[in-house]
Parts: C-alpha cells; structure tokens; sequence
C-alpha cells in the first residue's frame, strides 16, 4: 500500500476534559440528562408479545436508565428479508455515496456528544474519560470506514490485459452481514463492525449486548437521521438467543463478532452446520494479555502503564493486562510502587468526576470475578484488595485486587474486571516466560518494559499477540494509528481500524472484456 493512504483523514480530537471552559459546561449538560429515559426496539417491529427488560445503571441496579424491546422470532426473520431486499442497490449505490453517508452519520454522533456521554456513563458504568475515549472511536471508525470506502470501493483495479482484452476488478458487498457486540464497547465496536460492513456494501442486522441496547438504539437512529436507509442497518435487540437466530440463518452472507471466545466457537459451529453458502466469520475474542518488566525499566514509567492497563475500564477492555512478570532483582520494590498507585484509585459512581474505577457490567461478572479470587486467596499466596466506598453494595463493584502466584498457567479462563495477577521470574527464564504466554493460546496484547535493545528484539522476535506494546501501557489502540485485533483464540483478524479490514466484509469480482 502507498504509504500517503490516509494522508487526507485525521481522528476526532475528542474532548479536552482538563480544559474548565469544556469540563464545566459538558458536566452541567450531562446532570440536565440524569432522568432521561432511553428506549431500544427493533427497527421493525410487527409483533406485540415482545418482552420489556428495564435496563438500569450498573452501579445502582435500582436505577432505570430505559427499557429494551427484544426481537421476535419472526422480526428476526422479517429484517434479514428486509436486508436482503435492500443490499444489491445499497451496493450498486458506490463506495462514494456510501462514504457520505457514514460521514455524515459521524457528524450527527458528534452533535449528540451529551446523550452519548450520559448514556456510556448511566448504562455501561464508564467514567467520564473512558465515555469520551468511546465516543473519539466511534467517530473515528465511521470516518476511517468511509474513507475506506472511497478508497477501495470507488473505482476497479484495472489489471494487465496480456492478448488486448480489458480486466477489471471491483469489490462488493457480500450480502447481509449480521454484527453481533459486546457490552464493553457498546458504542464503539458496536458501531465500528456495522461501518466496515456498510462501508463495503453490504446491509447489516446488528444486535447490541443485552446489557447495553439503549446506547446502540441511539447510533442506530443516527445513522438513519445522516441517510442511511432503515433496512441497510437495522437493529434487533435480545439477548444471545436473538444472535443465535440470526447466525443460523442461510441468508446471513457473514457474521462480524467481537465477544467472549466461547461464544465465536459457538458461532463458529452454527455457521458450518447451516446450509447454504459458506459464510464469513470475522470473529474478535479474549485474551489473557500479559507483560514483561525487566530490570532495566523505569519504575515510575512501569507503575502508571500497570495501573493503567489493568485497572481502567476496572479492566474490562479485552486489551486489559492480566498477568504482570516482574524480573525478581526489581520484584520487591515495583512491585511496591505499583501498590502504590493501585492504593490511589479512586473507586466509585463513574458519574462522579473523581472516579478512576467504576462498576463491573452486571450481577454475573461480578460473582464469576468474586469466585476467582476466592479461589486464589485459598491458594495461600498473597492477594491484596482494595476497600469498596460506601453504597457499593447497590452496584455491581468488585474492588480492585492483585493477587501474586507463580505462572500464567494457573489461570485457566479471562477474568474480565479489575484483577491483576502478578509473577516473579528470573532474567535466565526469559524465554519459557514467552513460551508459557505464547501456551496460553490467547493472543490479544502483550506488554513489554525494558530499556534493553536486545531484550525488546528478543521478545518482539517470539511474542504471538496481535498488538504488542513496548514501554508503554497496552490498552486503548487507536484507529488507523494501531489497528487492533488478535491471533490464535483472541480472534480471526483482521485488525479493526487497519487498511485491511473493509476488504474482508467485501468479495471480488473480475470483469474480463475482449476488444
Ligand atoms: P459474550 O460472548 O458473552 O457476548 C457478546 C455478544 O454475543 C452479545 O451480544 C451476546 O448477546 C451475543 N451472544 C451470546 N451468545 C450468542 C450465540 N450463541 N450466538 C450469537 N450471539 C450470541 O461477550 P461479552 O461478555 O458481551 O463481552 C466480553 C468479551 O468480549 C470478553 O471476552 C472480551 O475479551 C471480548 N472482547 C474482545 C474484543 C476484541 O477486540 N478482541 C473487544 C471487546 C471485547
Ligand atoms: N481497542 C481497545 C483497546 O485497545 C479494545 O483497549
């Protein structure tokens, strides 16, 4: 690829919340959106038995943020015929007119700053920071999507034409693409998988994480408002059994996944065991990212990227660092500053300005990250955990915890909150560290602190993760800057926000003329 590609597209410059001029005006708006009341349905609804969940704030279950209307059986069936029906004019539409579309679409999720904000915050638990690092992507997905699109989808590639005839050869949408989401990023991958697909000219059926449809409704109607035809990209709100529906059936042309690894296994299954034609499965998982300090690292430097990548998000970004090797000459002592700053967390109500760590997604994660360390304390190592504030118990907080044991091998699953595990090694070591690391299978994010040349080109010559981040903190890749995806179980590529992306939701067609 030339390398001026993206020479004409920037990010979004986000919010400068340090600024009191933004800060104050932006924290006024968001207490004026305190009791909206959000609703999700599907694009389309035809039926009336349809059952209402509340959705309420991860941090105080008694508090409604909005009601999600899930998708009927044949709701789920009457979208994709809509979809269907739609897709060869939507991509007969052109790379161009598309790319105006999600742009426009971009435009409108800026203007709607404060309802997005508010809703990652009252629906999804996150602190202000991490609200606006949300909504900087989303934007930066549609932009970057679009541009992909003009890019690529535009004009055919014209190839040699060796005895005078003329080839050409374009890209199209496949079909409908059915994009299924996580609640970790109900607004970002929620939208950013849905842009590649659109952007390549395909129509898509999306379905939000049960627990986050009321942020997705929202970009949903967004992305209509900005031209986008209803039944190119429409929503289907549910819990798993809806993305269950949807993926078996044969008309779905390809499945766009981000979520727990065993949930792609299981779609994985269902796609092979349907008739019809042979899907695409872009799949992006979990991981059980670890990182390397070696004795050579600066303390300071290592103590805020640990804290970082573990405990933002309270360590629900699937790039967060979960197993932390510290070379044992340095053990004690940053091992010790890390405490430090873990000690200086300020946990709590996310909506609260102050708050570096809020809630964990729901009742389920915080009892399965409850047992886990349980589990670990029995082990009789050391595990230290923070305090929770007072009124934790409305919510669903699971105190930030680090627990010391002997290798990444002792975990057998993710443990997706706020839970560092921390392993001692000794510098010989270096290499079956990565080898045990690379045996996990997972293969998300890596981390490395060594202020030594060959230390880091040892490391980097071994390491099998998709993003691999050298002193600095892992988390929070940015679009087109680190495309972002994984390997072996933490996912199928190619990378979201990369210049390969769009290409895989497209297929190929020559056209071949002879004079
Ligand atoms: P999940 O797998 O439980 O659910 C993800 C989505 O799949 C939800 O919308 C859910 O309703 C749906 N679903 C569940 N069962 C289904 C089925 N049988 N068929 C179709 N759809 C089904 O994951 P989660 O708890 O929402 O998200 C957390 C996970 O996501 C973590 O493992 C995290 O590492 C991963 N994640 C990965 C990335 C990445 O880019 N690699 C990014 C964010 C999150
Ligand atoms: N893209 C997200 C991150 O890098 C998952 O943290």
């Amino acid at each position: 690829l030339p390398a001026d590609i993206f020479a004409d597209r920037r990010n979004s410059a986000g919010i400068d919340l340090s600024d009191p001029l933004v800060l104050e005006p932006l924290q006024e708006r968001l207490a004026e959106l305190e009791n909206k009341h959000w609703v999700a349905e599907p694009t389309f609804k035809s039926g009336s038995e349809a059952e209402i969940a509340p959705i309420n704030k991860p941090h105080d279950l008694t508090a409604e943020v909005g009601t999600r209307r899930d998708t009927l059986d044949f709701e789920v069936e009457e979208a994709i015929t809509r979809a269907q029906a739609i897709q060869p004019g939507w991509d007969r539409l052109g790379g161009e007119k598309r790319a105006v579309l999600l742009e426009a679409a971009a435009d409108l999720f800026e203007e709607h700053t404060d309802d997005f904000l508010s809703l990652c915050q009252r629906e999804a638990g996150k602190t202000l920071m991490d609200a606006v690092l949300e909504l900087r992507e989303a934007v930066d997905f549609l932009r970057f999507y679009a541009n992909e699109a003009r890019r690529q989808f535009t004009r055919p590639i014209i190839l040699p034409g060796p005895t005078g005839e003329e080839n050409r050869l374009s890209l199209h949408g496949r079909g409908v693409f059915s994009c299924i989401s996580p609640w970790n990023f109900p607004l970002a991958i929620f939208i950013g998988t849905p842009a590649a697909a659109l952007a390549a000219g395909n129509t898509v059926v999306a379905k939000p994480a049960e627990q986050t449809p009321l942020i997705a409704a929202l970009a949903v109607r967004l992305c209509h408002e900005a031209g986008i035809p209803e039944e190119a990209f429409q929503l289907l709100p549910g819990a798993g059994e809806v993305g269950e529906m949807i993926t078996s059936d044969a008309r779905i042309a390809g499945v766009a996944f981000t979520g727990s690894t065993q949930t792609a296994q299981a779609i994985n299954r269902s796609l092979a065991s349907r008739d019809g034609p042979i899907a695409t499965l872009i799949a992006e998982t979990g991981g059980q990212n670890a990182m390397i300090v070696d004795s050579t690292a600066l303390p300071e430097q290592v103590t805020r990227d640990v804290v970082a990548s573990a405990f933002q998000s309270a360590g629900q970004r699937c790039s967060a660092l979960r197993v932390l090797y510290i070379q044992d000459d340095v053990y004690d002592e940053m091992l010790r500053m890390i405490r430090g700053g873990f000690e200086a967390l300020t946990i709590g109500n996310p909506e609260h300005l102050a708050t570096d760590v809020g809630p964990v997604i729901d009742p389920d994660a915080k009892s399965s990250l409850e047992r886990h360390i349980a589990r670990r304390k029995k082990g009789g190592r050391p595990v230290w955990r923070r305090r929770l504030h007072r009124g934790a118990n409305a919510g669903c907080f699971v105190a930030p915890t680090i627990i010391e044991m002997d290798s990444i091998l002792d975990l057998k699953r993710e443990n997706f909150g706020p839970i560092l595990h921390v392993v001692r090694y000794r510098a010989a070591d270096l290499e079956r560290v990565i080898e045990d690391i690379n045996s996990t299978g997972f293969g998300l994010t890596m981390g490395l602190h060594s202020r030594n040349d060959e230390t880091r080109a040892f490391v980097e010559a071994r390491v099998k993760v998709g993003n691999f981040y050298v002193n600095r903190n892992q988390i929070g890749a940015v679009v087109e800057s680190q495309p972002f995806g994984g390997e072996g179980l933490s996912g199928t590529g190619p990378k979201a926000g990369g210049p390969h992306y769009v290409q895989r939701f497209a297929t190929e067609r020559v056209v071949c003329v002879d004079t």
